[in-house]
């Protein structure tokens, strides 16, 4: 397990489809209360919160997962109550992974099939040691 904060974003701008509600605010809500509940020694292992537009807006909402030298993920096609089971199960997944890195049927639920991007973290790595070597 990584001592790392993991990170938990939330498209904010996200239409549920057909309408103008955008659930991203009470998804935000939920989940950190879901995470409180499941991780009660170490509710702090995650930060939940909004962020703009991740260019998945045609499927609604997205959900990105991000940790330092951990792949990072985005879902799409979230449903902000009926999945919020897949969301904590998948974080607590994503804790215990050294490199964050996991193929789609290791993944919970409907998270084994809406992810939108995984990129992987030697990418982030390579472009820190390049800045820190220029
Ligand atoms: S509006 Fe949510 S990803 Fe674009």
């Amino acid at each position: 397990m990584s001592a790392e904060t993991h990170k938990i974003f939330v498209c904010t701008s996200c239409r549920h489809k057909g309408t103008n509600c955008r659930p991203g605010y009470q998804l935000i809500k939920t989940l950190q209360e879901a995470l409180k509940t499941a991780l009660p020694l170490t509710g702090d292992d995650f930060e939940v919160s909004g962020i703009a537009c991740m260019a998945g807006c045609s499927r609604p909402c997205t959900v990105a997962y991000r940790a330092n030298a951990k792949a990072t993920y985005l879902f799409g096609d979230i449903d902000p109550e009926a999945d919020i089971d897949d969301l904590v199960a998948f974080a607590l997944q994503y804790r215990e992974l050294d490199d964050g890195w996991c193929n789609s049927g290791d993944r919970p639920g409907k998270l084994s099939r809406t992810a939108l991007a995984r990129i992987p973290a030697a990418i982030i790595v390579a472009e820190a040691n390049e800045a820190a070597v220029s």
